[in-house]
C-alpha cells in the first residue's frame, strides 16, 4: 500500500511529491477497506503542490482531491458490499492505493459503464454546470463562448450546453480538436488567432453572445470580451496562462460587460446542501449512463506519481491524466 505524499511545496510540483508506504491498521467492524480505481490530476491539485491554490492543507499531506474507489474488504457490521464503488473520502488526499472508512462517511456510487469517468465527478462537471446556470439567465438558443474548450470543464460544458439547448463557441489551440469537439456537441470550434473576433462573428452570423467563460486569463480574457454582446457577462474561473486578466476599458465602457469570478469551493460552502445533492445526483446519473464524459489521455499508478505529475503539466494532452492503484 502506497500514498503520494508531500512534505513541502515548491515551484516544480513533481519534485515535492513521492510515493511512500501507507499503513492503515486493523479494519474496524463498521469500516470498509477500499482500493483506488482512479483519481484525476486537476490543475488545482498541481497548484496545491506549488503553493498557489486558494486553500492549502497542512503538511505533510497526500496529493489529489477527488476520485472513486472500490470496496475490497468489509468489517463484520459494515453495510457496503465488496465490489461496490464509493467516492474517495473527502479531504483524505486521493492519491493513495487504499483507504479505510466508516460506511456512513462514504458516498456510494452506481456501478458505471466506465468508473474512471465517475472518478472525475467532484470538481469539473459541477463547475461546467454552474458556469452555465449561475451567472446569466440563458434561454434555449442562446450562445456561450469559452476557451480551453478541450479541457475537462470545457468538454462537460459543451455536452451540458447541448443538453440544455444552448449553443457554444469553443476556442482551442490546435486544429485536430475541431472534429472531436463537434462530435461532442460543439456548435462552433475555432483555433485561437488574432482574427478570432471576425471568425466568431462569421461562424455565429453575428449572434449576441451573452456569456463568456475564461480559464486562461491574460490577453485571452479580452479576446472573449471583444466578441460579447452589450450587457453580457464574462466569468473567469481559471488562470492557465498564469497571467493577470486583461479587459480593455473599451469593452467595459462601450459594452457594459460584467466581469465575475467563480470558485466551486466557495459555492460548496454557500449553496444549500439540498441543492448540492441534487446537482451531484443529476451529474452522477449522466456520467454513469455515459451521457456525460471527458476524454482520458493516460493513467499512472500511485508508485509513478512523479512521472504522472510531470506528464500532466505538459500542454497538448488528449484528455485527463488519472492516478490508479496499480
Ligand atoms: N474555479 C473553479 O472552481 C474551478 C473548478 C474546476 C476547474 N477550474 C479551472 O478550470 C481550468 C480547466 O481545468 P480542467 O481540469 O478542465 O483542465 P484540463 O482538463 O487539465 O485541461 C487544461 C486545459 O488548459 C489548456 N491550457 C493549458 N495552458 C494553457 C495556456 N497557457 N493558454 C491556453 N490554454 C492553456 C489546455 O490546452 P491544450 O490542450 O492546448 O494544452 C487544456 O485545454 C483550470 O484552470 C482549473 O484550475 C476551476
Amino acid at each position: 500500500m502506497l500514498k503520494a505524499e508531500y512534505q513541502t511545496r515548491g515551484p516544480i510540483p513533481q519534485d515535492v511529491i513521492d510515493a511512500v508506504p501507507l499503513e492503515l491498521g486493523e479494519l474496524g467492524d463498521d469500516e470498509v477497506l477500499l482500493q483506488l480505481v482512479g483519481s484525476p490530476i486537476n490543475p488545482s491539485d498541481v497548484l496545491t503542490l506549488t503553493g498557489d491554490y486558494g486553500i492549502l492543507p497542512p503538511l505533510p499531506a497526500v496529493g489529489g482531491s477527488e476520485g472513486i474507489a472500490k470496496v475490497i474488504e468489509k468489517g463484520a457490521n459494515a453495510s457496503l458490499e465488496v465490489g461496490s464503488y464509493a467516492l474517495v473520502p473527502f479531504g483524505s488526499g486521493a492519491w493513495a492505493t487504499h483507504f479505510k472508512a466508516k460506511v456512513d462517511e462514504l458516498t456510494p456510487m452506481p456501478n458505471a459503464a466506465d468508473p474512471l469517468q465517475l472518478a472525475m465527478l467532484g470538481v469539473n462537471p459541477p463547475t461546467a454546470s454552474l458556469l452555465l446556470s449561475e451567472f446569466v439567465n440563458l434561454q434555449v438558443g442562446d450562445w456561450v463562448i469559452q476557451n480551453t474548450a478541450n479541457s475537462g470543464v470545457g468538454t462537460y460544458l459543451i455536452q451540458l450546453a447541448k443538453q440544455r439547448g444552448l449553443k457554444t463557441v469553443n476556442i482551442v489551440r490546435r486544429e485536430s480538436l475541431i472534429e472531436p469537439l463537434k462530435a461532442m456537441g460543439a456548435d462552433v470550434v475555432l483555433v485561437d488567432s488574432d482574427q478570432l473576433a471576425d471568425e466568431v462573428a462569421k461562424a455565429t452570423n453575428d449572434a449576441d453572445i451573452k456569456l463568456a467563460v475564461d480559464a486562461v486569463a491574460g490577453g485571452a480574457t479580452e479576446k472573449l470580451a471583444q466578441v460579447l454582446a452589450h450587457g453580457a457577462t464574462l466569468v473567469t474561473y481559471g488562470a492557465m496562462s498564469g497571467e493577470s486578466s486583461q479587459v480593455s476599458p473599451m469593452s467595459l465602457i462601450f459594452k457594459d460587460i460584467t466581469v465575475r469570478g467563480f470558485w466551486l469551493a466557495r459555492w460548496l460552502q454557500e449553496a444549500p446542501v439540498a441543492q448540492q445533492q441534487a446537482l451531484y445526483q443529476e451529474l452522477a446519473g449522466l456520467i454513469a449512463s455515459g451521457k456525460l464524459a471527458t476524454p482520458i489521455d493516460k493513467t499512472f499508478p500511485v508508485s509513478d506519481i512523479k512521472a504522472a505529475i510531470e506528464y500532466a503539466v505538459q500542454p497538448g494532452r488528449d484528455g485527463k491524466v488519472l492516478i490508479t492503484a496499480e
